[in-house]
């Protein structure tokens, strides 16, 4: 019974206001639903009310005030059908009671550490109350909240407070909120409890005053500061950048320890996960504030897209989240470093979606059909999903695309709309047509780019030989050519760039090729001496590049290229080509040198004008997943670790010198601060850390015991302990020890403990985690923990995931199962990790198979797991 984009119709009823009363109780709550209801002219006439539920008690049901008979409507704990409604418009009124307290799917009403909280994205509500519970049934919602105040004193809803108040003679309380903006129901939000706040306020462009909350756990407000700091400073970007505007008086957001994912954007009650809230320099890392500033910002901007135009359909989910990814990286960009962030992103988004794409989970950014949508909440939908927005931008140039995206706003303010939709605005903002541009959404699979360049002296011209092949994916043999616009520059030998002067006098616009064709050539005029094609620069098509270029003329990118992405990227693929090389040499055959790598590398460390986060990039190398993705085909992870790790201690070697200079040059002064300059400072010292440390020489490894000692900030304490758990079995144990001392009564901090001892590439590693999973801090029923501990384990240590005995996939299949019952959306995420189990030798294949297997054919599997189950065998 998959559900498939083309089945798509229009619903048969609408709803135009919902009142809900929600009395909150931690084992029988009560939900009174009014919902005024009319049939749709653009759906089927005479249809029956139906409506969605899951795990639902029905208590009572009434039409236009009247009790309806037992004959009249149908219930199941899964739906509420309301037989022959009169075709006009209704007043439904429903009454069902919840169990919050037995909710540990974490979807719908939940508590989480004693306070109630919601997660209705994508289909929760109908956990609430029956509804029609779709994002294109869009309602104006007013709550009222009632529950004991000791237990909870705070009790928020989405929108607007109108009232509050005592009940008379009882311990009780409520208040009521009012949402005037139509919203479909995955955007509802309620939560109470004991919470803490940290208030600020807000003014928009045109005067309105918003009144800005951040709740917590009790205790932890002092933590909430930056996040509140990085949510106005997105408002004011929303503003500056997109003309996007706040459009409530109040916009709240609540940290809860239970989160499935990392955060949702309810309408003016955002509700995160806690480890995307709460930072001190004590407890987060610089990575933890980028991504609570990149995420803080991500939701806000749901406000417009995704909140005020939402989607027509769960196919249409990239038309929210991958244009708002783009938008929160943009502002990432803005905020920091706009190259870095790149890097970055580009970094996450070959691991992560590249990886995708390359196995049997493969899928477009729009998919056609699905079985279980929470499945598709994935790097495809949301990183590529964006890459596709950059594209277009690259494509219409920044005035081009913010026409679009006007059009867009103005066009669709109110409507649940389609990528066709959204395609539709910068067609005709720009008098272009998107149609090819569009199989960017529909064609799963990374494009391989091959590009051939070669010069010629005689008649001074510069040729590209351009092909490009998009693979087989599941469910898609055959495919059309794809628009891929590849930014490009010509290096001169001094480093500067060549005009760019194609053979038919035109200039290649902004740097860009349009390349569209499976076969093409461009041809550049007046080339006056061989240049050095810098490709795709910025990254500006997600492709997978081939090319003539050669070692010579990779080092001399990675030393010159105005691009500083192309920069970083030449020395990757040095680095990559390499590690290739040197994991097939295991097996036979001459090793090979790391000059070209190390030269390109020491130019990047004697570079002062570098920026240190840059030049802490060019330093970390590709990821052993990375290097597996790129031989593609009977991995041996054993011997891609032996490689990268001879190339670590290669380059602590040969670096030794550049790197005990810059090491000190970047000692810390004054106290911790989290702006991208100062992390960038702390990530090139400690890069620098880990590579002296990568010789094992008795003075490196005291050198990362004094840096976890001296260390004032969880950046570097974490750094060091990992350098430590990694490098040094002997200091291993005590470091651990004592930062478990230090942190044992901060969740988020003992979950980077469990990550990082997950992590550790040794066989003993296994019963390490199985003994974890009873340490007292450990907990199944809460995500961050799983992921942390068993997550880590299965997705970021190829060679334990990966033993050749299969213990690691028979422990991680266990673990699914084990979850299943509990938690379908964390269990099928966890299943996930076997994503590239097709490109393994024969033996781990086998063995990887075999444990999917028995996962998919244990009777009474969730959906959720089933799906991904049965994906990863097709
Ligand atoms: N819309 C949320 C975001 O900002 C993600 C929520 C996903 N939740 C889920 N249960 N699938 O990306
Ligand atoms: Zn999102």
């Amino acid at each position: 019974q998959p559900v498939r984009l083309s089945d798509y119709r229009p619903p048969d009823w609408l709803v135009d206001t919902v009142h809900l009363d929600i009395r909150l109780d931690r084992h029988a709550t009560r939900v009174m639903a009014r919902l005024a209801m009319r049939p749709n002219p653009d759906g089927r006439e005479g249809s029956p009310i139906a409506l969605d539920g899951d795990e639902l008690v029905l208590k009572a049901v009434s039409l236009d005030g009247t009790p309806l008979a037992g004959t009249a409507y149908g219930a199941t704990p899964s739906g509420l059908t309301l037989f022959a409604p009169p075709q006009q418009p209704v007043l439904v009124e429903i009454e069902t009671w919840l169990d919050p307290s037995a909710n540990s799917k974490l979807m719908g009403l939940y508590r989480s550490s004693g306070a109630y909280c919601t997660q209705c994205e994508a289909e929760g509500f109908r956990r609430i109350t029956y509804f029609p519970d779709r994002p294109d049934v869009l309602a104006v919602y007013t709550t009222r909240i009632e529950a004991e105040r000791e237990e909870a004193p705070i009790l928020l809803g989405n929108g607007n407070r109108v009232a509050a108040g005592e009940i008379e003679g009882t311990s009780r309380h409520y208040t009521i909120w009012h949402d005037p903006w139509p919203k479909p129901s995955y955007l509802f939000a309620l939560v109470g409890g004991r919470l803490d706040k940290v208030a600020d306020e807000f003014r928009t462009a045109t005067g309105r005053q918003v009144e800005l909350g951040i709740y917590v756990e009790p205790g932890k407000a002092d933590r909430a500061g930056y996040a509140m700091d990085a949510l106005k400073r997105s408002m004011r970007w929303d503003e500056e950048v997109f003309g996007c505007e706040y459009d409530l008086d109040v916009f709240n957001i609540v940290a809860v320890a239970d989160f499935n994912m990392g955060a949702m954007e309810n309408k003016g009650l955002n509700i995160f996960n806690d480890k995307y809230v709460l930072a001190s320099p004590e407890t987060a890392t610089d990575a933890d504030y980028a991504n609570i500033e990149a995420i803080i910002a991500h939701e806000y901007f749901h406000n417009w897209t995704g909140n005020r135009i939402t989607c027509r359909d769960w196919f249409q989910l990239c038309l929210k989240e991958g244009l708002t990814v783009f938008r929160d990286q943009e502002f990432s960009s803005d905020q920091r470093s706009r190259p870095v962030k790149r890097i970055a992103d580009v970094r996450l988004l070959k691991s992560h979606q590249f990886a995708e794409d390359a196995g049997p989970l493969a899928h477009p950014v729009r998919p056609s059909t699905y079985r279980e949508i929470n499945n598709f909440y994935t790097a495809t939908v949301y990183e590529k999903g964006a890459e596709v927005v950059r594209m277009l931008r690259t494509l219409l140039g920044e005035e081009g695309f913010r026409a679009g995206m006007d059009l867009y706003f103005d066009r669709h303010d109110g409507d649940a709309a389609t990528v066709e939709d959204f395609l539709a605005c910068f067609a005709d903002a720009n008098g272009i047509d998107l149609t090819q541009f569009a199989r960017w959404y529909a064609q799963s699979g990374t494009p391989e780019l091959d590009v051939h360049g070669s010069w010629d002296a005689a008649t001074r011209s510069y040729r590209l030989d351009i092909a490009q092949h998009l693979p087989p994916t599941p469910g898609q043999d055959d495919k059309a050519p794809m628009v891929i616009p590849l930014a490009l520059g010509l290096v001169g030998p001094d480093g500067e760039d060549l005009p760019l002067v194609l053979d038919d006098g035109a200039n290649a616009e902004r740097g860009v090729l349009v390349v569209s064709q499976p076969r093409q050539s461009f041809v550049f005029r007046e080339v006056a001496t061989r240049p050095v094609a810098s490709l795709n620069r910025g990254f500006s098509a997600p492709v997978k590049l081939t090319s003539n270029l050669s070692t010579d003329d990779l080092v001399f990118l990675a030393r010159r290229d105005s691009d500083p992405f192309n920069r970083f990227d030449a020395a990757q693929t040095l680095a990559l080509a390499h590690l290739v090389a040197a994991t097939r040499a295991r097996s036979g055959g001459a090793a090979p040198s790391a000059t070209p790598l190390v030269e390109a590398l020491s130019a990047t460390l004697e570079d002062a004008a570098l920026d240190p986060a840059f030049v802490a990039q060019a330093l970390s190398l590709p990821s052993e997943a990375d290097v597996a993705r790129e031989i593609g085909r009977e991995v041996d992870p054993d011997a891609i670790h032996a490689a990268r790790g001879d190339l670590r201690r290669t380059l602590g070697d040969a670096l030794r010198p550049l790197l005990e200079m810059t090491y000190p040059r970047l000692a810390p002064f004054g106290t911790y601060a989290p702006d991208a300059g100062s992390a960038g400072r702390r990530a090139l010292r400690n890069a620098c850390l880990d590579l002296l440390a990568a010789t094992a020489a008795p003075a490196d490894i005291a050198r990362a015991v004094a840096h976890f000692e001296a260390a004032d900030n969880m950046t570097d304490r974490l750094f060091a302990l990992s350098v430590l758990a990694h490098g040094a079995p002997q200091q291993r144990e005590p470091a651990l020890a004592a930062f478990y001392e230090r942190f044992r009564d901060d969740p988020l901090v003992i979950d980077k403990w469990f990550a990082l001892q997950a992590q550790i590439a040794e066989p003993a590693t296994l019963d390490r985690v199985r003994a974890l999973t009873g340490h007292p801090a450990f907990a199944m029923s809460n995500p961050n923990r799983v992921r942390a501990l068993i997550g880590s384990y299965s997705s970021a240590n190829p060679t334990q995931f990966n033993r050749a005995d299969g213990a690691g996939y028979r422990f991680i299949a266990d673990t699914v199962l084990a979850l299943d019952g509990r938690n379908p959306q964390v269990a099928a995420r966890l299943l996930a990790a076997f994503k590239s189990w097709r490109a393994l030798e024969p033996r781990r294949r086998s063995l990887a198979e075999a444990e999917v297997r028995r996962v998919a054919d244990t009777p009474g599997l969730s959906p959720d797991v089933a799906d991904i189950a049965a994906r990863s065998l097709s």
